[in-house]
This record gives C-alpha cells, sequence and structure tokens, in this order.
C-alpha cells in the first residue's frame, strides 16, 4: 500500500501551492556525449527509471465513497471508489448545464478517460489532485450541500474557490480554466491494485 499525503481539507496552503509549482519545474541536466545518437539515446527513461516513476496503490482499503491520495512524482494523485450515487451526480451536473467542459474536450486525460467518469472504469477515479487555476490542492466534498446549498459533491479549492465535480470537471464561474489532469495508469488483470505511469503529455496541471 503506497503512503498516502496528508489531507489538506481543512486548510488554505499557499505553501503547497509554491512547492508544488517549484517541483513542476524542469530541472536542467546537462550531459555530455561524443556522439549526438549517444546524447538522445541518453535522454529515454530505462525500464528501471520508468518503474521507479510509477506508484502501484492497493485498491482494497478504499471502501465506496472513500479516498486515498498518494505521493506520486512529487504531485497528488487521488483515487476515489465512487459509489452509484456519486456517479449518478455526473449525468445531473451535465444536465444542470454546470460545467464549463462537460465533454472533455480539452485534453486533461488519456483517450480512454475521455467520458463521463473520466475514467477507465466508472467507479474509479484517478486523478492528479492540482487545482488548474494556480496549484492549491482541492477538497474532496463528495457530500451533497457541503459547500453550496446547490452542491452535487466534488472538489472545492480553498484557495480562489474553484469548484469541480466528482470526476474532476470544473464548474462554470470557477476561476480554473479547465478539468483536473488525469494522469496514464492500468489496472492490474485482477483489478485489485492501480498504478500510474505518467502524466499525459497534453494535459497541463495550472
Ligand atoms: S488555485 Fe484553485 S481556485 Fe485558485
Amino acid at each position: 500500500m503506497a503512503k498516502t499525503v496528508e489531507d489538506t481539507k481543512d486548510r488554505p496552503d499557499m505553501g503547497r501551492r509554491r512547492f508544488l509549482t517549484a517541483a513542476t519545474s524542469v530541472v536542467g541536466v546537462a550531459a555530455i556525449g561524443t556522439v549526438a545518437v549517444a546524447m538522445v539515446d541518453s535522454l529515454e527513461p530505462t525500464a528501471a527509471e520508468a518503474a521507479a516513476a510509477a506508484t502501484v496503490v492497493n485498491l482494497s482499503p478504499i471502501e465506496p465513497g472513500m479516498q486515498v491520495t498518494v505521493p506520486w512524482q512529487k504531485k497528488p494523485v487521488i483515487i476515489v471508489n465512487r459509489t452509484p450515487a456519486m456517479l449518478a451526480t455526473l449525468a445531473e451536473a451535465e444536465s444542470k448545464k454546470l460545467l464549463k467542459d462537460p465533454n472533455c474536450d480539452v485534453p486533461q486525460q488519456p483517450p480512454y478517460c475521455k467520458n463521463q467518469y473520466r475514467a477507465r472504469k466508472p467507479e474509479w477515479l484517478v486523478m492528479v489532485r492540482i487545482c488548474t487555476h494556480l496549484c492549491c490542492i482541492p477538497h474532496y466534498r463528495p457530500k451533497k450541500a457541503s459547500v453550496t446549498p446547490w452542491w452535487l459533491g466534488g472538489f472545492h479549492c480553498p484557495c480562489h474557490g474553484s469548484m469541480y465535480d466528482l470526476s474532476g470537471r470544473v464548474i462554470k464561474g470557477s476561476p480554473a480554466p479547465h478539468n483536473m489532469a488525469v494522469p496514464e495508469y492500468t489496472f492490474s488483470p485482477n483489478g485489485k491494485t492501480v498504478t500510474v505511469t505518467k502524466m499525459y503529455p497534453l494535459a497541463h496541471l495550472c
């Protein structure tokens, strides 16, 4: 079971935002090679490096309605086990026209997650928990009316009030421009673990 990060649900965390901004900056590394081909080859991740960059999460302890947030490449990734009632709110958000990008046309997720659930399997949300406005960490607020009287459940950013549904789709009126990013991931054949492998190249965090 991967180690969880501390849940920040009760406090705005500007320090964390700055940390994440710094953590996602590119760190330049100069390498000297003898031939150009060798230099290009050296930039390709080895199998060992790719494996080290992946995070494997045991899904068994995550009961329906619960979430776990794991650190992955210095970013928090949230995994939510959504109940049928939670999934029903996704269509409701669409029918009420609450969402900026209901069909996920901005490529903030891999093609296999371009659906209402933004997921490979409807019940399991796997998402980078970073607000697309200025990189704060949104709170998980699954209960109806827990943020506003019309709240269906979702994520609420403490910094400037951005709101997202339970698929991480941003709600109209939020300062955040896009849905939260979904990384590349796979399930094990028995469905008991998920492996987060890499960022979807077209997605941006904030
Ligand atoms: S960082 Fe989330 S609303 Fe500004």
